[in-house]
């Protein structure tokens, strides 16, 4: 069974929502960088100044400075049994630098998940998701609604949209996408570890397909 995975795919397309299920049905940890550098703009450190100003804006975050920030975030995950990596590599650089920190610890990614969904399906995910700022839960006001309004079902603070889920900026993320990320496909498909997932449907079909991958 392949355990040492990336999730790649569209803003909004579902990789954190695929991710955690299979980390807590796998017992493997999921690493999603986008998360790691929300929690460092709440602690407000001087790089989250940084960070902050690209990512409010849809940009990448320069592979100068998060490569180094997700290295540190690795160091602190024991990777040997595997792994969910969400949000990372993001460029062709950042793959090159993962592969050398992998390999200097010993491990290697073993399959590439491409999740693939429709724009306007995308659109909707991205426009209907809200999360809770306490506990990180995240739900989806057309296809995962709180069971109370606009309140979180497990600590009941009242959910937020993500900064970079307004409509101007997530254009901007979908251009920085299919220009910068999306080249992964190409280059994780010439190694052989590309394996391309319909993400359209219900959280639990997608689930049952990449358990397929997984175990075929
Ligand atoms: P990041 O947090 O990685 O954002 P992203 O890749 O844009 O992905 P999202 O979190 O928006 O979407 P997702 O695919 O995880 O979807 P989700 O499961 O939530 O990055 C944010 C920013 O950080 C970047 O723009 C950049 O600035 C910076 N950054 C991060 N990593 C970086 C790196 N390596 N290098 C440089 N910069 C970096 O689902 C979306 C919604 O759909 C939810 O509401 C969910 O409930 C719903 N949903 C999910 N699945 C389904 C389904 N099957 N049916 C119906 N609804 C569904």
């Amino acid at each position: 069974m392949k355990t040492h995975i990336v999730l790649l795919g569209l803003p909004g397309v579902g990789k954190g929502t695929q991710g955690q299920l299979l980390s807590s049905r796998m017992g493997i940890p999921f690493i999603s960088s986008g998360d790691a550098l929300r929690s460092e703009l709440t602690r407000g450190t001087n790089i989250a100044k940084e960070f902050e100003k690209y990512m409010n804006a849809g940009l990448l975050v320069p592979d100068s400075i998060v490569e180094e920030f997700i290295a540190d975030m690795l160091s602190k995950y024991n990777l040997e049994k595997g792994f969910i990596f969400d949000g990372f590599p993001r460029t062709v650089h950042q793959a090159g630098f993962i592969n050398g920190y992998l390999t200097s610890r010993g491990t290697a990614i073993d399959a590439v998940l491409y999740l693939v969904a429709p724009d306007d399906e995308i659109i909707k995910r991205i426009s209907g998701r809200r999360i809770c700022p306490k506990c990180g839960a995240v739900y989806n006001i057309y296809f995962n609604p709180p069971k109370e309004d606009e309140k979180c079902d497990i600590c009941g603070t009242k959910l937020i949209q993500r900064d970079d889920d307004r409509e101007e900026v997530v254009k901007n993320r979908i251009k920085v996408y299919k220009d910068r990320t999306h080249p992964l496909v190409d280059y994780y498909g010439n190694l052989g570890l590309l394996y391309r997932i319909d993400a359209l449907g219900s959280v639990d079909a997608v689930q049952n397909r990449i358990e397929a991958v997984l175990n075929g």
